[in-house]
């Protein structure tokens, strides 16, 4: 064991001290949810349960309270993100001061593992890997995952964000992995699939119960509310309601990057692994958005960001919204003056 998890150990049984009160009221919380620790991995356990405060506040997001534990502020500790990438990690990053090293996603949305190790300095705590990406909606291949984890060239955490994964198939999920790997911790959320963003509901997954530990620590006391809490409940019981809204929406998935692919001013469409479809304008697809909006069809500008030159951003919806959306891009786009 090297100086930096003695210190990570000491550090989490100071931690613990003061707060065995905290922990024990959120594994009553635990079971309370009803999760079923045991069916998601034989050796994996839901430790925490759910983060985010009733606001959006980068507070009391899963990001944020890891870079509070893992990151001393204004040193030289970094974090590696894979830009096009979800903004809240380099969010956290500035807020806790701590540098981020991008590793930006290769122009197809993957990994580049080799380049991320490299870029690893004796003092990198956490690696943030999303899949499905936001905004690339890719998943990434659990070798890949594999290979960080396993890698001697690094030994901090990876952190997995699977907020999407219920719209790609169960084995995609790093969840698989944990029973091998104790640097593993793998972020999902209610607020997607289970269409209860507002409920603020989500879990961290890992196999090292020292993390897991420290993150019901710092977070802060009672993060769940009891109303919020009886809402997951009933969604976790209520499972036949998420497939039938998954296949709704995966079946609508399909058909609108059909339709997408036809028209003529669409570039591409990428590969979707989750609930909404990134895709390509030959031209002014920051006007067609903004015009989309102002007329209340809402989607993403996504053109600023690493390998998404013209892209908008598409959550699928019902099918009635999505023939509106539809509807919305070709009149937007004519009114913009497009070229088709
Ligand atoms: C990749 C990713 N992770 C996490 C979140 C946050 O989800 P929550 O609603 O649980 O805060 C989002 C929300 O957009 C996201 O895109």
């Amino acid at each position: 064991m090297d100086n930096r998890h003695l210190r990570f150990k000491r550090r989490c049984s100071a931690v613990a001290k003061f707060t065995d009160f905290w922990c024990s009221t959120y594994v009553g919380f635990l079971s309370f949810l009803g999760i079923d620790v045991q069916a998601a991995n034989e050796n994996a356990r839901i430790n925490i349960e759910l983060t985010r405060s009733p606001s959006p506040s980068p507070q009391s997001s899963f990001p944020d309270l890891l870079f509070r534990i893992f990151c001393k502020p204004g040193s030289t500790d970094s974090v590696i993100t894979t830009p096009p990438t979800y903004g809240m990690y380099a969010v956290c990053a500035c807020v806790n001061d701590v540098t981020t090293i991008k590793v930006p996603l290769t122009p197809d949305f993957d990994l580049r593992v080799d380049d991320m190790l490299d870029a690893v300095t004796p003092t990198t705590k956490l690696m943030f890997v999303c899949s499905p990406g936001n905004p690339t909606s890719k998943l990434i291949p659990l070798a890949d995952v594999e290979r960080l984890a396993s890698s001697p060239k690094y030994n901090g955490i990876i952190i997995v964000d699977e907020a999407y994964i219920d719209f790609s198939s169960p084995e995609s999920s790093a969840v698989t992995l944990l029973s091998k790997y104790d640097n593993i911790v793998v972020l999902q959320t209610l607020s997607k699939a289970f269409g209860l963003a507002g409920a603020r509901c989500g879990f961290a997954v890992s196999k090292n119960e020292e993390i897991i530990q420290l993150m019901n620590n710092v977070k802060a006391p009672y993060n769940l509310s009891s109303l919020a809490s009886e809402r997951a409940i009933i969604a976790l019981n209520n499972t036949d309601v998420l497939a039938k809204n998954l296949e709704m929406i995966m079946s609508e998935r399909e058909r609108v990057k059909n339709e997408l692919i036809k028209i003529p001013f669409v570039v591409r469409v990428c590969v979707s692994h989750s609930n909404f479809l990134l895709f390509e304008l030959t031209d002014k697809a920051q006007e067609v958005y903004k015009y989309m909006a102002d007329n209340g069809v809402v989607c993403r500008y996504k053109g600023s960001e690493m390998h998404c030159k013209g892209c908008l951003r598409v959550t699928v919806g019902t099918p009635n919204e999505n023939n509106q959306f539809l509807e919305g891009l070709r009149v937007g786009f004519k009114a913009m003056g497009g070229k088709v």
